[in-house]
């Protein structure tokens, strides 16, 4: 049964609401200003509040700023007479989820009390799946031929063994997260927790209680005491991946934390202590964000015992070849194919490629490649990588074209057949039927 909870100041009206939502099955209670919804908040779970926004004593607002943040709080519908653009800019603004005047129509309310109810366990969910705290861990090699690698290598496992912070950095898909498990699975503390926090899928608020975890009662719904993943890592090893992403006031108290291993779950008076090894990544350019004050630079130091930097796979053309045989027996193992080898135009092709995406993008280049194979042998046909582009940009592609393009090149070596051809660029069969007809490609049924 869907609990909601009708926050407003009129008795009428709350009477009205707790009738009619009752007749339509939903569990409903009611409260007359933000200061009784928030108790009421604290002795029972809601899945939904109904609010006003104008009310004597604590208003809608704020009330919506006392849960901001918390992510057990119930989604917010907001119900108010006084229907003013700002108001419903106001109230989206501080996480409402939709927006209703009076006279509400019931079957109206009835719609989007379910719909945000389906909303409501969905993002509970997918913010779970997107910790994903713990990772596995990962038999991935890296592969190199480089001087340079071999060079990043040789340092990782110098500085493996001790237990100051490594700060990596590399331009994005160049395999700094392999990087700090490899760091990890070298170090005295292989068998204890590596726990990996992603600084950019978190709001402010999340993270840091993510992070230090909170004390009972800290803010609307947090019924227990929640452990943050620097004691969960306690012994450990804490990746903390996107760093340049981590808001100010959180690196402020992450510094108190490296300097002293002591931090304050949120909410809490109590200093504890953990043993944690810190690693840290990011692909922006730190210096850049120190000196537009995003960045701490005392933290950056902090951080910064040992530097590790991964250098781009275009400043490392011999990486290539190797890199493309490692993901092509790894693929055609995945896919049960027995493609052995990679034909020389299709080799020229991937060399004389600019390689944005760095180790990623060779990594999907290959996988689409081993699918798209019909023999032993990859041909050029079966690399897809974009033409270069013309340096002074005049030529240059636009998205739309540069999308035509691509769909229309997979489209032919999938010999057109529709289905496979949707699951290589990983879009559904529709919307790849849509995109063909678009783009004059004739789209027959197989
Ligand atoms: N040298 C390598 N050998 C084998 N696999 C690699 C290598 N470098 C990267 N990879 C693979 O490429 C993919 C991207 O690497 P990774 O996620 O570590 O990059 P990243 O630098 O963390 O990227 P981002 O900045 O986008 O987070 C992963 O699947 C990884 O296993
Ligand atoms: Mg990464």
């Amino acid at each position: 049964m869907i609990r909601v909870l009708a926050v407003d100041d009129e008795e009428p009206f709350r009477r009205l609401l707790k009738r009619e939502l009752a007749r339509k099955g939903f569990y409903v209670e009611a409260a007359a200003d933000g200061g009784e919804a928030l108790k009421l908040l604290r002795e029972k779970t809601f899945d939904v509040i109904l609010l006003d926004i104008v009310m004597p004593g604590m208003d809608g607002v704020s009330l919506m700023e006392k849960m901001k943040g918390d992510p057990a709080a119930p989604i917010i519908i907001v119900l108010t007479g006084k229907a003013t653009v700002e108001t419903a800019v106001a109230a989206m603004k501080n996480g409402a989820y939709d927006y209703l005047t009076k006279p509400y129509k019931l079957d109206e309310l009835v719609i989007i009390i379910n719909r945000a109810y389906d909303y409501g366990r969905l993002s509970t969910k997918s913010k779970l799946l997107e910790q994903e705290l713990v990772r596995k861990e990962s038999s991935a090699r890296f592969v190199y031929k480089s001087r340079q690698v071999a060079d990043v290598i040789s340092l990782i496992k110098k500085i493996a063994p001790t237990d100051s912070p490594v700060f990596i950095q590399g331009e994005s898909g160049t395999g700094k997260e392999l990087a700090a498990n490899i760091l990890w699975r070298s170090s005295k503390r292989r068998e204890l927790p590596f726990i990996a926090l992603n600084c950019a899928t978190l709001s402010e608020n999340l993270m840091e209680s993510e992070i230090f975890g909170h004390e009972k009662g800290a803010f609307t719904n947090a019924y227990q005491t929640k452990h943050g993943i620097v004691e969960v890592a306690d012994t450990g090893t804490l990746f903390l991946d996107e760093i340049g992403e981590m808001p100010m006031k959180l690196q402020a108290k992450l510094l108190r934390f490296l300097d002293s291993g002591e931090f304050r779950r949120v909410g809490g008076n109590k200093n504890l202590t953990v043993d944690v090894r810190v690693i840290a990544a990011t692909n922006r350019d730190i210096r850049g964000l120190i000196s537009g004050g995003l960045f701490r630079e005392d933290l950056y130091y902090r951080l910064n015992v040992f530097s590790v930097n991964i250098p781009p796979l275009r400043e490392r053309r011999e990486d290539i070849e190797e890199l493309a045989g490692y993901f092509l027996l790894k693929y055609s193992r995945k896919f049960s194919k027995s493609v052995a080898a990679i034909a020389r135009p299709a080799l020229d092709a991937l060399m004389g490629y600019r390689w944005p995406g760095n180790v990623r993008e060779l990594e999907n280049i290959m996988e689409r490649a081993v699918i798209l194979s019909d023999s032993g042998l990859i041909g050029r046909e079966a690399i897809l990588i974009p033409d270069a582009p013309a340096a002074d940009g005049g030529g240059q592609l636009s998205l739309e074209e540069m999308e035509k393009d691509y769909i229309l090149r997979v489209f032919k070596a999938a010999g057109g057949n529709q289905s496979r051809t949707s699951q290589i660029l990983g879009i559904d069969r529709k919307t790849l039927y849509l995109k063909l007809r678009k783009y004059g490609a004739d789209p027959k049924t197989d």
